[in-house]
């Protein structure tokens, strides 16, 4: 099987730009998941939130997921998935992500990942004060799914794309098969 990267994190916290980087250090294919949901509903993710609600994005969301990880693993070279940043608030992608032996967190301060993500148009992501409340509620959730995990504080993309090139390379190892 060849072996995919998942990238899981909260909003702004660089999975999109590293996840290029990575894609790009390893050879590898790249596909972000927020761009494929955006692709089946027919608009975009605000315009998704406010026309069909949370539930209905949820609903895509974990359906575009769930192909993109059964297509990425009968490709012939590996791939590197980068989650949107509540994919792991949905059950199905929770359980798909225990069977995938190299889901990387990126961790990031909520302060940081505010001005990068705040403000602009994502849905979840107007003010300060719900953008860390949310923050705080699903940290037990990225932890549980991640098998791996990078401090991204402070760090540049390409340091950042670097540290979990390495992990990947050491867990896959020669053959280039992914150890569960
Ligand atoms: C969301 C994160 C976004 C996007 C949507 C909802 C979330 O993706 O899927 O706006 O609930 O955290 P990014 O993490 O790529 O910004």
């Amino acid at each position: 099987m060849a072996p995919t990267v998942i990238l899981i994190g909260f909003m702004g916290s660089g999975k999109t730009a590293v996840g290029q980087c990575l894609a790009k250090r390893l050879g590898w294919e790249f596909i972000d998941t927020d761009h494929e949901v955006v692709n089946s509903m027919g608009m975009s993710i605000p315009e998704a939130f406010r026309r069909r609600g949370e539930a209905i994005f949820r609903g895509a969301e974990e359906d575009v997921v769930s192909r993109i990880l059964d297509k990425a693993a009968v490709l012939r070279g590996g791939m590197v998935v980068s989650l949107g940043g509540g994919a792991v608030t949905s059950r199905g992608i929770r359980e798909r992500l225990k069977r995938e032996p190299l889901v990387v967190l990126l961790d990031e301060d909520v302060d940081t990942a505010f001005r990068r993500a705040g403000g602009g148009s994502r849905p979840l992501a107007a003010e300060l004060e719900s953008f860390r409340s949310l923050y705080e509620e699903r940290t037990g959730l990225y932890r549980e799914a991640a098998g791996m995990i990078i401090d991204t504080r402070g760090k540049k993309v390409e340091a950042v794309a670097q540290e979990a090139e390495a992990m990947v390379r050491e867990r896959i190892g020669e053959e280039g098969t992914a150890k569960a």
